[in-house]
């Protein structure tokens, strides 16, 4: 029987190697085989649309922080998906979400910027921020899976 899987869109702004990988990572955990009932999709968010995110069951951001602020990739993909989400209140109102940071520094101005955007956009965060700030550490790679996997699997139950 083909059984319809719930769809998870992860949104990545991944500008360099270690960024990448953290990426991947996020779409390793939630590809893990323990999760069936999910599709992932991994993109940029150059790349994604107003119609990417309405047909989705739940988004993960990630971006770097750049300039006390978002990547601007992000940025541009807010401003594209913004109006059209909120006019189409079915698919978008409480959309769950989660957010990872990657800062050289701190990260606490892209947390607040993208808190005051899902809030206009009245989406839900469903999971604590994963902040990887400072040096790049190697753990950084299993916070992303854990988060990829958390996701996927809480979809998939049904509790997000
Ligand atoms: C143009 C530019 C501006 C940046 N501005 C900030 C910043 O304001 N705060 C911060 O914490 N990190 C900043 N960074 C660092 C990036 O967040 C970091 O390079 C990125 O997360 C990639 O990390 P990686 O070295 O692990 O690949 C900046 C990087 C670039 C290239």
């Amino acid at each position: 029987m083909n059984t319809i899987k719930k769809k998870l869109l992860i949104i990545a702004h991944r500008p360099s190697p270690n960024t990448e990988s953290m990426a991947t990572a996020i779409l390793d955990g939630a590809e893990h085989e323990s999760v069936n009932g999910v599709s992932a999709q991994l993109r940029s968010p150059f790349t994604c649309v107003a119609e990417d995110v309405l047909a989705s069951d739940a988004v993960i951001l990630f971006t770097t922080e750049n300039f006390g602020y978002m990547s601007g990739a992000l940025k541009d993909f807010f401003e594209r998906i913004y109006y059209p989400c909120l006019d189409d209140e079915k698919r978008n109102s409480a959309k769950p979400y989660s957010l990872v940071i990657r800062a050289g520094l701190d990260g606490t101005g892209t947390k607040n910027a993208i808190g005051n955007i899902t809030k206009g956009l009245t989406w839900k965060e469903v999971q604590p921020l994963t902040l990887c700030h400072g040096e790049y550490q190697p753990e950084f790679i299993e916070q992303c899976r854990t988060l990829g996997q958390t996701m996927a699997a809480s979809l998939e139950a049904g509790i997000i």
